[in-house]
């Protein structure tokens, strides 16, 4: 089977992690106390150098591209909507629009404005408020030149790894917490679902999810099965369960698929390791899994794209197989009945990869972090291929 026409293939990036100097921003505060990470500076310094970097996209045959606005850009100050700031973004979508890539917009990638931090962040429902009147004025200014709207990234990911983990900012430990932070968020995405609506009534709205497939070890094993079915509807599934149908289409990021074991006595339940291959920060690489989770979507009856899927490969020695045996995944889902209609990698470039530094590269193109060379990887040509088939 080969893609369908018209099917979307590009890449993703966040501002935090490529535009460079997000002063504004918790990670930026975060990252001064944090020396063992090092600071996220000029990244890759994409505020500038997007064109060149949309330039090497579209000879990658890109059709599609997905990025974010940096709210703190947008709004340094609660009420103080930057004009130069909107004006950068709107030359950034005119730019995808004269290649004629479609635009993936999302409005928030795990960052928020410090003075909005210093209130509380998501656990106060005042970020809920804030969040509406931010979107309301991206949508004001830039509405006309968006193709999808991406609300937010990745909430339950964001919730526990700064409200349990704590491993990013504010690093805190409560369930509470985390729990209000998912919940706000929801009430953020459905609202903003509205105001996009209101003002931009033909733009797709959705999210972006990150999907785990859950698998029990023992297939056979109630308890096992019961672990993975417990996981998979919280993890995967609750947030959806939260937004009901607000949502136009349904944006897949997928990294991981998790075995689960069951041990009664003591009474706990572990991840089983995988075999095989692992990426350079020994995520192991399981195509099938994003059959798994996209077969699981199916239920929602909605348009998919994925919005993220790719590894940390700096010699460039695994991404081809990656990306051949995740679209071969993609197709299988599709042949199944699935509706995807598109595939966004991470990422365009090597990022800054939040607590992780710079050192996992995710790029289709490397970044010299010195020089601010780019470099396409060969990998990036296999990707093309596949955009080239479907753009006949
Ligand atoms: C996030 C990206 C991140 C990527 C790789 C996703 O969960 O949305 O910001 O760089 O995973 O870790």
């Amino acid at each position: 089977m080969s893609l369908p026409s018209q099917f979307l293939i590009g890449a993703a990036t966040s501002s935090h992690q490529v535009e460079g100097n997000n002063i504004y921003n918790d990670w930026w505060e975060w990252e001064q106390s944090r020396p063992d990470i090092g600071n996220s500076g000029r990244a890759t310094d994409h505020w500038n150098k997007y064109k060149e970097d949309f330039a090497l996209a579209k000879q990658l045959g890109h059709t599609a591209h997905r990025f974010s606005i940096e709210w703190s850009r947008i709004e340094p100050k609660p009420g103080a909507f930057n004009r130069k700031a909107i004006e950068h973004y709107r030359e950034v979508l005119e730019e995808l629009r004269r290649l004629n890539i479609k635009s993936f917009v999302t409005l928030h990638h795990f960052t928020n404005p410090v003075w909005l931090a210093k209130k509380g962040g998501w656990e106060n429902g005042y970020a809920v408020d804030r969040f509406e009147k931010y979107v309301r004025y991206v949508a004001q200014h830039l509405g006309h030149l968006v193709d999808f709207w991406v609300t937010i990234n990745e909430p339950m990911v964001y919730a526990s790894q700064s409200y349990w983990r704590a491993d990013w900012p504010p690093q805190k430990r409560t369930l509470r917490g985390m729990l209000r932070v998912i919940r706000n968020m929801a009430y953020g995405h459905m609202i903003a679902y509205r105001v996009l609506h209101s003002i931009t009534p033909d733009t797709p709205v959705g999210l972006a999810k990150h999907l785990i497939a859950y698998l029990p070890e023992h297939r056979r094993q109630l308890d096992d099965q019961i672990m993975a079915g417990l996981e998979d509807w919280w993890f995967n599934h609750r947030f959806f369960s939260l937004t009901g149908n607000t949502h136009d289409f349904i944006g897949v990021n997928y990294y991981f698929t998790t075995k689960l074991r069951v041990k009664l006595f003591p009474p706990r339940f572990m991840k089983v390791p995988w075999e095989g291959a692992v990426s350079d920060i020994n995520w192991p690489i399981r195509p099938e899994g994003l059959t798994h989770v996209l077969l699981h979507m199916k239920k929602y009856n909605l348009p998919i794209y994925i919005t993220e899927n790719g590894l940390a490969d700096a010699s460039d020695s695994k991404r081809s197989e990656f990306i051949r045996s995740h679209i071969k995944a993609v197709k299988k889902a599709m042949q199944q009945g699935v509706n995807v209609r598109g595939y966004l990698h991470w990422s365009l470039l090597d990022n800054f990869e939040w607590a992780d530094g710079f050192k996992p590269r995710f790029g289709l193109i490397a970044v010299d972090y010195k020089t601010l060379e780019r470099k396409i990887r060969p990998s990036a040509y296999v990707l093309k291929a596949f955009a080239d088939s479907a753009n006949i």
